[in-house]
């Protein structure tokens, strides 16, 4: 049986989700890639053993993941039932709808048929009774937003969700969104959003929105999939995310990255970093950040990004060399 570790939450710092009762681990965990079908158990166990360990009480999920889809949720929910059920209290389990799910009319986008048939499905899955948080997973600009956010109210009310959260929301819609749910006294308690060195398009509006409107914010992809971390500085290896036939990371993303990366990497090895590590905190420097959604294909890369939490603080110098490189500068 799984003890965690006493001392679990020495390290990891928590920060006050918008303006929310809820903190969150400055790293979270997602679910998305290598807990599928595909994965061996044994290292899906010993990555969320890990980050348990390590004061990760963030897991991050969506009906979708696997594959094939529904397989991430149905591997976490047996690794829930035998080594995590006694922390259930500690944890916050996030779930999502919105992309395809099941054949015909009401299998995905954001009508209340789709949104609460699939929160159920998820908790079957997952072998729960409810989750922390429940995303509308995208914007869907053909059904009116009063209605799939009187479902994420609604999954609440019911007590299938303890809060609603909105992921890949353009702003002008993230705004309106935000002012529903608060009509329907369920606030909106954070936006998921891809956000990290390499795609910053959340800067521009969305960050700061978040931020005025009391809504956390959680940065998914903060490593671009792995692009910024050491493993792609030598090649592509078979073991890794770029290797495989999905269309998400290939090599003419790796191709089109990796002179950046390499001077990415000399400035955080200056810093006595991982690039991981600096990528990760610096986008922690973001004042309406709440956490970086970081995914992992083994252990020892949760152990590597946790401790960039030792290093959180960059000199003017590193700032504007780092600036210099992603700027094309
Ligand atoms: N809301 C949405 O629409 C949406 C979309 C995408 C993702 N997400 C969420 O965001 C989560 C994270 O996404 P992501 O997995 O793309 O995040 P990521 O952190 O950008 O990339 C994770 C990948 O980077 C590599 N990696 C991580 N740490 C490393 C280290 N220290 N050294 C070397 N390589 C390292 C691993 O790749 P290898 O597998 O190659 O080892 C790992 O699988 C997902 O699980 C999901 O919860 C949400």
């Amino acid at each position: 049986m799984y003890q965690t570790k006493a001392e679990r939450y020495e390290t990891m710092v928590y920060k006050r989700c918008g303006a929310s009762g809820i903190r969150l681990p400055r790293l979270s965990l997602g679910l998305w890639h290598n807990f599928g079908d595909m994965s061996v158990r044994h290292n899906c166990r010993a990555m969320l053993h890990q980050a348990f360990d390590l004061g990760i009480t963030h897991f991050d999920l969506a009906n979708n993941y696997g594959p094939p889809p529904g397989a991430a949720e149905e591997m976490f929910g047996q690794i829930m039932k035998h080594d995590l059920a006694p922390y259930r209290d500690e944890l916050i389990i996030s779930t999502k709808a919105g992309y395809l799910m099941w054949p015909g009319p009401y299998g995905e986008w954001g009508s209340r048929k789709y949104l609460l048939a699939s929160l159920d499905q998820s908790l079957k899955r997952m072998g729960l009774d409810y989750v922390d948080i429940f995303y509308s997973h995208r914007y869907d600009p053909e059904t009116p937003l009063e209605e799939t956010m009187g479902a994420l109210a609604q999954a609440v009310r019911q007590g299938k969700a303890l809060y609603a959260g909105v992921s890949n929301y353009p702003p002008e819609a993230f705004r309106k969104a935000v002012m529903l749910l608060r009509q329907m006294d369920t606030p909106c308690l954070l936006h998921q959003y891809r956000y990290s060195m390499l795609v910053r398009d959340a800067e521009n509006e969305l960050l700061t929105e978040g931020e005025r409107l009391g809504v956390g914010f959680i940065a998914f992809c903060p490593l671009a999939q792995g692009l910024l971390t050491s493993r792609y500085l030598n090649g592509i290896p078979e073991d890794s995310r770029a290797a495989l036939p999905i269309p998400f990371l290939n090599q003419e993303h790796v191709d089109k990255a990796i002179s950046r990366i390499r001077t990415l990497n000399e400035i955080a090895a200056g810093r006595g970093q991982t690039l991981a590590q600096m990528a990760l905190v610096w986008l922690m420097r973001n004042s309406g950040l709440t956490s970086v959604l970081i995914g992992a294909s083994r252990p020892e890369q949760i152990v590597e990004n946790v401790n960039c939490l030792k290093n959180i603080d960059f000199t003017t110098e590193e700032l504007a060399a780092i600036e210099a490189v992603l700027s094309g500068r």
